[in-house]
């Protein structure tokens, strides 16, 4: 054999194995993709282990976790609102860890971990919103909307994106949040009056966000930093924080049960809590939440969530399993049927 066709052989040959020298990782994000793929980059640069990663909203990752249950696929769900995760726990889906990190953590991520007996942790927190394109309002002159309750005046209708609470967890937090602020019936009048409004609902949470900034729905309900993503990429939108209060999510991530790669998966747990990891969608500018290791750059438009009227969210209660499952049945019953 000529040296050179020797050399591709080896080479075609010993890539593979190069390749997967320290193993694969399954990853299921459910951040935003934009902030998935640097963050794949980092941990492959960092470890050399090799990320297979999916990008699926909260509500459907829990699901795929229910259904893969008996022979697991993915190794680690990282992102995602914290509600599901800690159904997950409940249900066993996902496998405790103590991470050398969690020193270095915020309380709320700390509690996190602890309510869900160490099968997931915080790694970021944001509070819940909406924002509007101010170009189209002030085109149609219409008032600025500043409260919950503003969105179900019959100015607004056809107007409003917000995503499916089945799917999205994004959604999920905002039905647990107005049956908190109002309490459960008034909550579902008030949902009924502004699906009259709802131009859509999305699959993912951060869409509307994005429908607000181009001007194809006026107003999108989302956590408020995605807002702010569209808002430093220079769209014409204000956030607004809703006059009655508003909840917020603690961003998870938890290991999966029975996961084929675990050793890849407590190195991406630990490396995900990091300093470094936690300044890498910030760095990117792709995001705007408070990141849960103390010492991680908060980047300075991150909404900040002391001087939003944030309610006591019960994350116990809305983080159970019957609890989702009562008001999705009801959501899809009550809300979701009706005519517009
Ligand atoms: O990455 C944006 C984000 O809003 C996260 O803060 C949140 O955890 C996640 O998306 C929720 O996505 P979804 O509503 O699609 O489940």
């Amino acid at each position: 054999m000529k040296f050179r066709a020797w050399l591709g052989a080896a080479v075609l040959l010993a890539s593979p194995l190069a390749a997967s020298a320290q193993g694969e990782l399954v990853l299921y994000c459910t951040v935003q993709e934009e902030w998935c793929r640097p963050m794949v980059a980092a941990f492959e640069k960092a470890t050399g282990i090799k990320v297979l990663m999916t990008r699926k909203s909260s509500g459907e990752f829990y699901a795929q976790l229910k259904a893969e249950a008996a022979n697991p696929k993915g190794d680690v769900w990282w992102g995602g609102t914290g509600d599901p995760h800690l159904q997950a726990a409940e249900e066993g889906l996902t496998e405790p860890y103590k991470s050398p990190k969690m020193a270095e953590l915020q309380d709320w991520a700390v509690k996190q971990w602890e309510a869900s007996k160490g099968r997931t942790v915080g790694i970021y927190a944001g509070a819940l919103g909406y924002s509007f394109n101010t170009t189209e309002l002030a085109k149609r002159k219409l008032p600025e909307p500043k409260c919950w309750a503003d969105l179900a005046k019959p100015e607004f209708k056809d107007d409003i994106q917000v995503a499916n609470p089945n799917s999205s967890g994004t959604s999920y937090t905002m039905l647990a949040t107005l049956v908190q602020i109002m309490g459960e019936q008034k909550a579902f009048d008030f949902m009924k009056a502004m699906h009259k409004n709802v131009n859509q609902y999305t699959k993912s949470g951060a869409a509307p966000a994005r429908a607000a900034a181009t001007g194809e729905s006026l107003i999108g309900i989302t956590f408020q930093h995605d807002a702010v993503t569209q808002a430093v990429g220079g769209a014409p939108v204000k956030i607004v924080s809703p006059c009655e209060g508003t909840g917020y999510e603690i961003g998870s991530m938890s290991i999966v049960k029975g996961a084929k790669n675990m050793d890849n998966a407590k190195k991406w747990y630990d490396w995900a809590l990091s300093v470094e990891a936690q300044a890498v969608g910030s760095g990117a500018k792709v995001s705007y939440q408070v990141p849960s290791n103390k010492a991680a750059p908060v980047p300075a438009q991150a909404p900040k969530l002391t001087e939003v009227k944030l309610i006591n969210y019960d994350f116990v209660k809305y983080g159970s399993s019957a609890e989702r499952k009562r008001l999705l049945t009801k959501w899809d019953e009550e809300i979701s049927k009706l005519p517009k």
